[in-house]
């Protein structure tokens, strides 16, 4: 990455985007250097550079602790996440350098909806256990009795959280016929609208067939889903996340897993990502996506031009778009 003009301001993409976020950023008479290597940076070399920047375009992954931020300021003057979540960046440290953080709400909302349907649909119906079972040369024909899952349609679907993306998530249940059922610290009138109900979180998990995790990850609600929560969920209840993975006691979870208390799982997101827990593997009533939420070419070139979009306001001196906090 060659220095710039001085007096240019320049913009850090630390791992590869849609050119949509290139092209905008170029258009507004920024410098742009793209690192066009799909590993994040170590936090070392991120220190290193990062305050040679009046910008960065930054992914889930990006470790922007307090230290960080620390090393990006005083020239750095706007992080946008090409995210909605944003608990990779310290936004206390970020408030105190005067640093503007912005997230990408909203543009992918419906494609996170969908994929949260497509665990609920594959972990009820098997659909990874059968598929592996064909490739694999062992399906011995139509079988009566052969990878048997479980009706989805009609049964209690339990959102922890009922954000944007929950509301999605609710609003597709309705096809399904499935009393909606959700955990918020108020009552949310898209949910109620649609016939859901708000509940506490213990009735939450002790009636729901279907529980999903619809919220995002702070102090608050880290670990939430613990050994004891689990432990109040329906026999034969069905797990999902693609939320994040440190909402959840991954242990517990896989324990439940393992001895039937739950029937099965669908997730899209780990406590540490990529090294995920290998025992998951091992566990053939789960079904594992690679943190692809989001993942649709559409929803990742409109979270590129949202994310370049923040920057260009902030740089521009007009306020950020989609700031966070
Ligand atoms: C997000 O935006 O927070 C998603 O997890 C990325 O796919």
């Amino acid at each position: 990455m060659a220095n710039s003009p001085s007096n240019s301001l320049t913009v850090l993409i630390p791992r590869p985007v849609p050119d949509t976020a290139i092209a905008r950023l170029t258009a507004a008479g920024l410098v742009v250097k793209v690192r066009w290597r799909p590993q994040p940076f170590s936090t070392r070399r991120l220190r290193e550079i990062i305050g040679h920047y009046d910008a960065v375009l930054s992914q889930v992954a990006d470790p922007l602790d307090a230290a960080t931020l620390e090393a990006a300021a005083p020239r750095c003057r706007v992080i946008a996440a090409c995210a909605v979540g944003y608990d990779n960046i310290d936004l206390d440290a970020a408030r105190r350098l005067g640093i503007v953080i912005t997230n990408t709400p909203d543009v992918l909302t419906e494609a996170v909806a969908d994929l949260t349907w497509a665990l609920i649909l594959s972990a009820a119906r098997r659909t990874g256990e059968s598929e592996r079972v064909l490739r694999g040369g062992g399906w011995r024909g139509w079988h009566m009795l052969d990878f048997l899952g479980t009706d989805v349609f009609g049964k209690t679907l339990g959102l922890v959280g009922a954000g944007r993306i929950g509301a999605a998530v609710a609003r597709r249940a309705t096809g399904f016929k499935m009393p909606v059922i959700y955990w918020a610290r108020s009552d949310k009138p898209e949910m109620n609208a649609l016939g859901a109900r708000r509940v506490e979180l213990n009735d939450l998990l002790a009636g729901s067939d279907f529980i999903s995790l619809q919220l995002s990850l702070n102090d608050d609600t880290r670990g939430l889903i613990d050994a004891a929560a689990i432990s109040r969920m329906k026999k034969g209840a069905y797990f999902i996340n693609a939320a994040r993975g440190a909402l959840v006691d991954e242990a517990a979870l896989i324990e439940a897993l393992r001895t039937g208390h739950l029937a099965g799982a669908g997730l899209d997101v780990y406590r540490t990502e990529p090294n995920f827990n290998r025992a998951l593997l091992d566990l053939p009533n789960v079904v594992l996506l690679p943190h692809i939420g989001s993942a649709t070419v559409e929803t990742r070139n409109r979270m590129a031009a949202l994310a370049a979009d923040n920057i260009i306001a902030v740089l521009h001196g007009r306020p950020a778009l989609t700031p966070i906090g």
